[in-house]
C-alpha cells in the first residue's frame, strides 16, 4: 500500500522524481539537497479550492474582493493560467500591461494589445478590474526622459492619464493613479520621491495626476498606492508618516482620492514583524474616509530553509499574521495577490535564494496547485468585518 504521502504525489511527482534520480547517478549528484538544480518532488497537501471554497467566494462572504496581478502573456498561452484566474478572481490588475513602457512605445503612439486583452478577460468573466498605474517613475520607455521637459512634463502626464483612463471609463473598479511617490531617503522634508516627474512638474504633479484621472473616469475609485510601510521598522515609520503627511495635504486641497493601496511585499521572519504600526496607519486612512487596498500581497520567504513543506508553512504563517492584522481593520476591501503561481514571481529575478531555488511566496506553486498559503488567506478572511460606511459605487465628485 502506498504510504500516504505517495499516494499524494501525482504519476507525474514519481516519474519526474525517476527521472531526476536517473539523471542525478549520472551527474554523480546522488544525495545532493534538494533545491541544488534537482527537480523536487514535492506537492503541497491537496486542497479544494473550487465552488465555494474559492477565493472570491470566500472573499465575499466576507465584504472583500480578491484576486491577483495578472500576466498578460500568461492568459494568452496556458490554459491553466487562465482556469484558476477565471475561477479565483472576482478583482484583478494587470501585472505589466497598463504601465507607461507597456503602452507608449512612442511620445506619439500608444498600444493598448495587452491592457485591451486583460480588460477582455476580466470583462469575460465578471472580474472587476484595476488599474495599474497611470503614474510611476519607473518602467517608463526611453523616449520619455529623453523628451521630457518643464515645459511639456505636465501636458504629457495629462494627455497620458486621459488617454489611459479615458480608454476604460466606466469600468473600473479603482485606479493606482500614482505609485510609489515617497523615497525618504532622498531628502526631501516633505519625504517626495525626486522623480522625473517632480523634478519636471514640482510636487502638485501628484495632484494633476489625482484631478485629472477624476476627469478620465469618474467612477473609478482613485488610488495612492505604496509600499514599505508594512512592517514595525523605523524606516518604514518613517515612509507611513510622509505617506499620511502626502494624505492629508490632499485632502486639504480637496484632490479626489478615494484609496490608499498597501503593496504589502512582505517577509517571512521578518524582524520587525507586522501589527500594531499598521493598523495605526489603516486606521488613519479611516478617520480621512479612505478604502484600503492590499494591492500586490506576496510573501518572500529566502529566511525559511529550503524543504519545501516547511519553506510553505512558513509563508502561510507569514500571510496568516499578516492578513488578520490588516483585516481586523473594517476600511479594508480587498486583497489581491501580486501573482497567482510561484512561477511567475518577480521575486525570482529580484530577490533569489541563496540555495538558488524558486521563492514560494503565492497561493499556487508552479504547477497550479494551492499551497498552504491558499488556506491560511482564506482563514483570515473570516476574521473580517467590513465598513458598512464604504464608499457607494460611484463616489461623489470631490
Ligand atoms: O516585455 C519585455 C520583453 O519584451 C523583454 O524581452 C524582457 C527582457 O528585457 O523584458 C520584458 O519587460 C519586463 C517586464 O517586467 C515584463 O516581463 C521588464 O524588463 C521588467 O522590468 C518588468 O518587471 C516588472 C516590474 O514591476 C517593473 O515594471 C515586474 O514583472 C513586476 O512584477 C513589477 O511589479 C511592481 C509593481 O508594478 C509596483 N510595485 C512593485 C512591483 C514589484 O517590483
Amino acid at each position: 500500500m502506498a504510504s500516504s504521502a505517495t499516494a499524494r504525489l501525482s504519476r507525474r511527482d514519481i516519474l519526474l522524481g525517476a527521472a531526476a534520480t536517473a539523471t542525478a547517478a549520472v551527474l554523480g549528484l546522488q544525495g545532493c539537497a534538494p533545491g541544488r538544480g534537482l527537480p523536487r518532488v514535492y506537492a503541497p497537501p491537496p486542497l479544494d479550492v473550487s465552488g465555494d471554497r474559492s477565493l472570491r467566494v470566500q472573499a465575499a462572504a466576507h465584504g472583500l474582493l480578491a484576486g491577483f496581478a495578472l500576466s498578460v502573456p500568461s492568459l494568452k498561452t496556458s490554459d491553466a493560467y487562465r482556469r484558476v484566474a477565471a475561477e479565483q478572481c472576482s478583482l484583478a490588475v494587470p501585472e505589466n500591461a497598463m504601465k507607461w513602457a507597456a503602452i507608449r512605445p512612442t511620445r506619439a503612439e500608444f498600444n493598448f494589445d495587452e491592457a485591451d486583452a486583460f480588460v477582455a478577460f476580466c470583462e469575460g468573466h465578471r472580474i472587476k478590474m484595476r488599474g495599474h498605474n497611470l503614474c510611476w517613475h519607473d518602467y517608463l520607455p526611453p523616449w520619455l526622459p529623453a523628451e521630457a521637459t518643464a515645459s511639456n512634463a505636465r501636458a504629457l502626464l495629462v494627455e497620458h492619464i486621459r488617454t489611459v483612463a479615458g480608454r476604460y471609463r466606466g469600468r473600473m473598479h479603482s485606479w493606482d493613479v500614482v505609485n510609489e511617490a515617497i523615497e525618504v531617503g532622498d531628502g526631501r522634508p516633505d519625504g517626495l520621491r525626486t522623480s522625473l516627474w517632480l523634478k519636471l512638474i514640482g510636487d502638485d504633479y501628484i495632484e494633476t495626476a489625482f484631478r485629472t484621472a477624476r476627469e478620465a473616469d469618474p467612477s473609478a475609485l482613485l488610488t495612492y498606492n505604496e509600499y514599505g510601510i508594512e512592517n514595525e521598522s523605523y524606516a518604514d515609520a518613517q515612509k507611513r508618516a510622509a505617506t499620511l503627511l502626502l494624505l492629508r495635504r490632499l485632502r486639504q486641497r480637496n484632490v479626489p482620492i478615494d484609496a490608499v493601496g498597501i503593496q504589502s511585499h512582505i517577509k517571512a521572519r521578518s524582524m520587525q514583524g507586522y501589527g500594531p504600526a499598521l493598523r495605526g496607519f489603516i486606521r488613519s486612512c479611516r478617520a480621512m474616509d479612505l478604502e484600503v487596498f492590499i494591492t500586490e500581497l506576496d510573501v518572500d520567504d529566502r529566511e525559511l530553509p529550503t524543504d519545501p513543506a516547511r519553506r510553505d508553512a512558513g509563508v502561510a504563517d507569514t500571510y496568516s499574521a499578516y492578513l488578520q492584522a490588516v483585516l481586523a481593520e473594517p476600511n479594508v476591501r480587498a486583497v489581491l495577490a501580486w501573482g497567482i503561481d510561484d512561477g511567475q514571481t518577480w521575486l525570482n529575478s529580484h530577490s533569489p535564494r541563496a540555495d538558488h531555488d524558486s521563492q514560494r511566496p503565492l497561493l499556487f506553486d508552479a504547477d497550479f496547485r494551492a499551497t498552504p498559503a491558499f488556506a491560511a488567506t482564506t482563514r483570515a478572511f473570516a476574521t473580517h468585518t467590513p465598513d458598512q460606511a464604504a464608499h457607494p459605487a460611484v463616489p461623489p465628485l470631490r
